[in-house]
């Protein structure tokens, strides 16, 4: 597999303060590795360093220790950076200019020939679904959520192999949030790689292939998701909810015993199972007790818990 994005003891000091000025360590010694094709989760709750991380591999600035390579390419040849794609936190526009015009611009930075920016720029603003109406509307008339598909836009304008986004489903309403993840999908099957930060789990749940999470500048954890499941020990993996039935009835039937968890509901039970190939043996066991089966979900919580038990 090939290396796309390789990372290697990434430090960053902030220097705060203006008259007794001092550090604060916002990424710390972080190294990773990401491969071609695939869609990378960067998790990490609000001043973790996600964006610290990302700004440092665009080159928007500098680290304190360490490096980082990019296609082959260290971070410092600017060369390199004409085919990656970088959506920001907080993308700021020329707000007078109509989303057609910006993008415009943008691919005049990439050298561009008029009818290759026309025709990229059509292509992307249908492709993030942004209302043809709207392409010669001035930005400044923008909602949230009409500059964040512009921004995703612009983060393509110039066919990148590999996609940087922070934070790319930020001010979308749920619509807008399935569309962007659509998209995401879309780049994957186009072999693109793509390396995004987010604090909405279930985007990243859905979307990447793996994960890694920062606390407090420091990587946690990295690995599949299933990986990461995994390594949460004793907690239970699915849940159940049935009705129709009462514990005493159903307990004989169920596996595992005494050491699975029953609990009522205002409607049923809620089973919570610490093996996925045991729901079929409850559905059999509602079978002979005439209960019904309501759902069965993975227990998000477990990674929802990784992700924030802070500190
Ligand atoms: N320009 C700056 N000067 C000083 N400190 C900064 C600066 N930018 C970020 N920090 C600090 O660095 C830490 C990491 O911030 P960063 O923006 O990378 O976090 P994040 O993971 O992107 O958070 P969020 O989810 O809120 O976007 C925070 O403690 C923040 O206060
Ligand atoms: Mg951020």
């Amino acid at each position: 597999m090939m290396t796309v994005v390789e990372i290697n003891r990434l430090t960053k000091d902030y220097e705060i303060g203006f008259w007794r000025k001092r550090k604060v360590r916002a990424l710390d010694c972080l190294s990773l590795t990401i491969n071609q094709g695939e869609i990378f989760g960067f998790l990490g709750a609000n001043g973790a360093g996600k964006t610290t991380t990302l700004k440092l591999l665009m080159r928007l600035i500098f680290p304190t220790e360490g490096s980082a390579r990019i296609l082959g390419h260290d971070i410092a040849e600017v060369a390199m950076h004409s085919r990656i794609g970088y959506l920001p936190e907080n993308p700021y526009f020329y707000d007078y200019l109509s989303a057609m015009e910006f993008l415009n611009f943008c691919g005049q930075l990439f050298g561009l020939s008029k009818v290759e920016r026309t025709s990229r720029a059509k292509e992307l603003l249908s492709r993030v679904r942004l209302d043809e109406s709207k392409w010669d509307t001035q930005l400044r008339k923008f909602s949230k959520g009409m500059l964040q598909r512009v921004g995703l836009a612009q983060s393509l304008i110039n066919d990148p192999e590999v996609v940087f986004l922070d934070e790319p489903m930020s001010g979308l309403d749920p619509i807008g949030r399935r569309e962007v993840r659509d998209l995401i999908t879309a780049l994957r099957q186009d072999g693109k790689t793509v390396f995004m930060c987010s604090h909405i789990l279930s985007d990243i749940e859905v979307l990447c292939d793996r994960v890694a999470i920062l606390k407090g500048g420091r990587l946690a954890h990295v690995g599949s998701l299933e990986e990461l499941r995994q390594q949460i020990d004793g907690r239970n993996v699915v849940e159940m909810v049935v009705s129709g039935t009462h514990e005493t009835a159903l307990r004989p039937y169920l596996p595992g015993g005494k050491d699975l968890r029953v609990t009522a509901t205002p409607t049923g039970l809620r089973i919570e199972l610490t093996k996925e190939g045991d729901v079929d043996e409850v559905i059999i066991a509602l079978r002979k007790t005439g209960g019904k089966l309501v759902s069965v979900q993975p227990l998000r919580q477990s990674l929802e818990e990784l992700f924030l038990d802070q500190k």
